[in-house]
């Protein structure tokens, strides 16, 4: 018998548009590495290492022990979860929530973004999202059909003159703007004037915000990453993204939430509805308690954070990189030392890191081109291996020719080169 010809599967056209994983390269060389025995230091992704509150973990396995939590529940989380996170934004934003239609729970705060672009744009629809971009975004809305215009987010005053101006030029106006602070890959932050002047843009040219706070637990020397919430009318046109994943290290148990505008939030829920069941009670119950007991060891995990980045920053300006110190966040946006962009890309170099000094860095070009010339370089490995880090970095690229010279620089990011709205895919 001969053989059929092959069945032909035809995907969609939005998933055929999707780039091919340029990290990829990266993690697989680097679980080659690891496997013929290497001990690769990995500042790659933003994935927390360290383990959640003990009183939280013993909370899940009770309440999973309990025959009557492993039902379907309803989409948009439990009410007494949706309470604890209204808790939570009046005790450190200010903010006061309707728990009943304000929050909404989320399969971890990616999937509720996503959603929200789903719920909000179609065919023809343009949001403004920033750049270099945290790929979520981007894919967020152009998988909801949706058109992308990315405006580059080092410099805040110009990212807001850049959405007043294109808000005045095209047509159709933007429907959506995107904001992120502390802001992936750069680490750029802002105060809360900011975002009372998004406000006063939204309402003069009639675009709603998605504002994602995944960051909003880690904060150093004192400064508290505001939310976007607490800016006067925001409740009227927004909607804001917080996780667990990040300050409570909670990553792989997909807890995050929604919160802000009724209107929106129940656009999302009715989407919701379709896709999925609802989150393990056990976990909402676990995640409520690491709400109402653990605000003690979140402040301490950002004190790791901070400590990290000092030892991270200081190590590189050591070895003569220019180094802004981020304000909060997990990452350093290390900006690539001119001797190294003179001869290879950011991809290039993170290979060259990786394969000679056995250290993992997220190229910035995965970003976006916004993100060129630059490497993310998480805090995710304790001070040691931070410290064994910039000694690898050290040995396979040396020092630089100023170095030891460096003077200490706070947050005021230097614009990057030329962005595009397409970066390559999500390292997390
Ligand atoms: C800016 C930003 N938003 C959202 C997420 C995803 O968070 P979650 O785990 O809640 O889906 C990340 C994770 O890296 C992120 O960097």
């Amino acid at each position: 018998m001969t053989d059929p010809q092959p069945f032909k599967i035809e995907v969609a056209s939005r998933v055929e548009r999707l780039p091919s994983y340029l990290f990829g390269r990266i993690n697989a060389l680097m679980y080659q590495k690891r496997r013929a025995g290497s001990d690769v230091i990995d500042m790659g992704m933003g994935n927390p290492s360290d383990p959640p509150a003990d009183e939280v973990i013993d909370k899940l396995v009770e309440a999973a022990r309990d025959p009557d939590n492993h039902g379907y529940i309803q989409s948009i989380g439990i009410l007494n979860l949706r309470r604890e996170v209204a808790s939570k934004y009046v005790r450190r934003h200010g903010v006061r929530l309707d728990p009943e239609s304000q929050v909404v729970v989320c399969l971890g705060s990616k999937e509720g973004f996503s959603h929200m672009c789903l719920a909000l744009m179609g065919p023809g629809d343009t949001a403004i999202v920033p750049s270099p971009s945290y790929p979520a975004h981007v894919y967020g809305v152009a998988l909801a059909s949706g058109n992308v215009i990315a405006l580059e987010v080092a410099d805040s005053e110009k990212f807001l003159s850049n959405i007043a101006y294109v808000c005045q030029h095209l047509y159709p106006k933007p429907k959506l703007v995107v904001l992120n602070y502390p802001h992936n890959p750069s680490a750029v932050t802002v105060d809360p004037e900011f975002f009372v002047e998004v406000v006063k843009l939204a309402r003069r040219y009639g675009f709603m915000v998605l504002s994602d706070l995944a960051y909003g637990d880690i904060g150093f020397e004192g400064y508290q990453p505001p939310s976007f919430l607490s800016a006067p009318g925001a409740l009227d046109l927004g909607v804001e993204f917080t996780t667990m994943s990040k300050g409570y290290n909670m990553a792989g148990w997909r807890v995050g939430f929604a919160c802000g505008n009724a209107e929106m939030l129940k656009a999302l829920s009715t989407v919701k509805a379709y896709y999925d069941y609802g989150m393990f009670l056990p976990i909402q119950v676990a995640a409520i308690v690491a709400l109402r007991h653990t605000d003690a060891a979140v402040e301490a995990q950002s004190q790791i954070y901070e400590g990290r980045r000092n030892v991270l920053c200081d190590g590189l300006k050591r070895l003569g990189w220019d180094i802004t110190v981020p304000r909060a966040g997990m990452f350093v946006w290390a900006k690539i030392p001119p001797r190294w962009t003179r001869q290879m890309d950011s991809v290039q170099l993170a290979m060259k890191l990786l394969e000679e000094g056995d250290v993992v860095v997220s190229p910035g070009g995965g970003f976006g081109a916004a993100g060129e010339g630059y490497l993310r370089m998480s805090l995710v490995e304790n001070e040691n291996r931070l410290r064994q880090a910039l000694r690898q970095i050290g040995r396979c690229l040396g020092p630089e020719p100023n170095a030891g010279v460096q003077p200490p620089r706070m947050e005021g990011m230097p614009s990057p080169p030329v962005e595009s709205p397409i970066p390559q895919n999500d390292p997390g």
